[in-house]
């Protein structure tokens, strides 16, 4: 078990000028642990070069999207938040279900192989996570696949990480390989490491998800789209405008959001046309990612679990950044703090198409209650006689499927092959009431009776 959690709450801190954007949105549980592994103190080292940057970009060639703001500070290649590697954790800014208790991927883990098993039981298997932060949820899902060896034995299982980070990916080369890898240098490569676990399963890491080779795979994304850059738009008496980042004429050395006054690309193209609500949020990027995976999906088999705090288009202003556990003004030190937004469930279901079949979104409680949450605490609970290890197992679990914490803020969604939901042929002697045909098989997590 990897710590356990104190909560605080937070007040907003983004401001918008020229147009209020609106009212300020709830903050996520990002909340410290008690005993995590960290990183250096980088963490606190001021990144003056994000901001001058994005000034002198601002300066000659006019606003940015907001979509482009986050996409710097969070991903530049050089100077990104998520070059770091010690946002996660005691010392970082935020934590993750996966740092507070190993049962999280444990779950998430019996859940792929559920998928593996109704999918026919494919001869290959990949796992593929986008946005591993520590690699500590393949980690946890591999120990799970090692645990049910024998009903994986016919299956070659090889492990695919798509991680931007350069630092981060170290760190999990480090947990999940003990750094038993290397470093590809061929520029043709789409591969850039490539290890082996200590039980001798393949990794690899790619920069990109269409770098990943296409077949059988089970995709994982947690807290991964909440990443993703957004574009945020303002319903004004002129139509749907773009609210963008721009430097502050009265202080060159502060950054300010205004509402463009004229459409843009994104404003004319990303709003809905009966879109009801007065401020929007589009995150076309996490958009174009679902397309990729409900393509593959149909294509080459697999599904895709998708967890993370959002909403069914139902939110406006989520857009916030997080330091140190606290909410921290977006537009203020970029490149100091990670910056999030809700992700919009419904956006992603549209996106995904009518040729894959999507479940949820379920709130986070009820995916682990599904799963088995509860057995699988006695049985801890039951092998550890140690006070404080016992504190922490139950502090953990109240952390994740408390509704007041992440239990009702975190979601999961999942993308399946149109055949998994496929009602079963009607068995042969079977009858059936009158006009009742055989229910689809459940999907486990998503339905109370899946593992019972
Ligand atoms: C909020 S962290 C979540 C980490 C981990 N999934 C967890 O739950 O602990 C986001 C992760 O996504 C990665 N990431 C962010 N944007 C990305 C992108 N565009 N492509 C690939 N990885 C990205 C970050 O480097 C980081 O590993």
């Amino acid at each position: 078990m990897r710590g356990c959690l104190c909560v605080k709450s937070h007040q907003l801190l983004n401001r918008v000028f020229v147009h209020p954007v609106c009212a300020p949105a709830a903050a996520r549980w990002r909340t410290p642990p008690s005993r995590l592994v960290h990183g250096s103190s980088e963490n606190e080292r001021p990144r003056p070069s994000v901001l001058k940057h994005l000034t002198s970009k601002i300066i000659s060639t006019g606003p940015i999207s907001v979509a482009e703001y986050m996409r710097e500070v969070l991903t530049n290649p050089v100077t990104g938040y998520y070059v770091r590697n010690n946002m996660l954790g005691p010392d970082g800014d935020f934590i993750t279900s996966p740092e507070i208790s190993q049962i999280f991927g444990e779950l998430l883990g019996v859940w792929i192989v559920s998928e593996w098993m109704g999918a026919g039981r494919p001869k290959r298997l990949q796992l593929v996570e986008l946005g591993p932060g520590k690699g500590s949820l393949a980690g946890d899902i591999l120990r799970v696949f090692s645990q049910l060896r024998s009903v994986l034995n016919e299956a070659s299982v090889s492990l695919h990480l798509v991680e931007v980070s350069a630092a981060l990916s170290l760190v999990q080369a480090q947990n999940l390989t003990g750094n038993s890898c290397q470093e590809v240098d061929n520029e043709d490569d789409r591969v850039y490491r490539r290890g082996e676990t200590a039980s001798g399963l393949p990794v690899s890491w790619y920069r990109r998800l269409e770098d990943v080779p296409e077949e059988f795979s089970i995709f994982v994304a947690h807290e991964f789209f909440d990443a993703l850059p957004i574009h945020k738009f303002q319903r004004t008496e002129k139509g749907w405008r773009e609210v963008m980042v721009d430097v502050d004429p009265d202080k060159p050395d502060k950054l300010r959001f205004v509402v463009v006054p004229g459409a843009t690309l994104a404003s004319a193209s990303l709003v809905q046309a009966d879109e009801r609500r007065h401020h929007v949020e589009v995150c076309a990027e996490g958009g174009v990612v679902v397309q990729q995976l409900a393509r593959r999906i149909v294509e080459d088999g697999g599904a895709a679990l998708i967890a993370d705090y959002g909403h069914n288009g139902t939110k406006t202003d989520t857009f916030r950044g997080f330091k140190g556990h606290q909410l921290h003004d977006v537009l203020a030190a970029p490149g100091t703090a990670d910056l999030t937004a809700d992700v919009d469930f419904s956006y992603l279901r549209r996106m995904a198409g009518g040729g894959v079949a999507c479940v949820g979104p379920v709130t986070q409680r009820t995916f682990l209650r599904n799963m088995g949450i509860d057995t699988r605490m006695q049985v801890l609970l039951r092998s550890c006689s140690d006070p404080s290890t016992r504190k922490q197992l139950i502090s953990s679990y109240d952390m994740l499927t408390n509704p007041a914490k992440m239990g009702d803020r975190f979601h999961f969604f999942s993308l399946l092959h149109p055949s998994r939901l496929a009602r079963p042929r009607k068995q042969e002697g079977l009858t059936l009431e009158k006009n009742r045909s055989p229910a689809p098989l459940p999907v486990a997590g998503f339905s109370e009776l899946s593992l019972s």
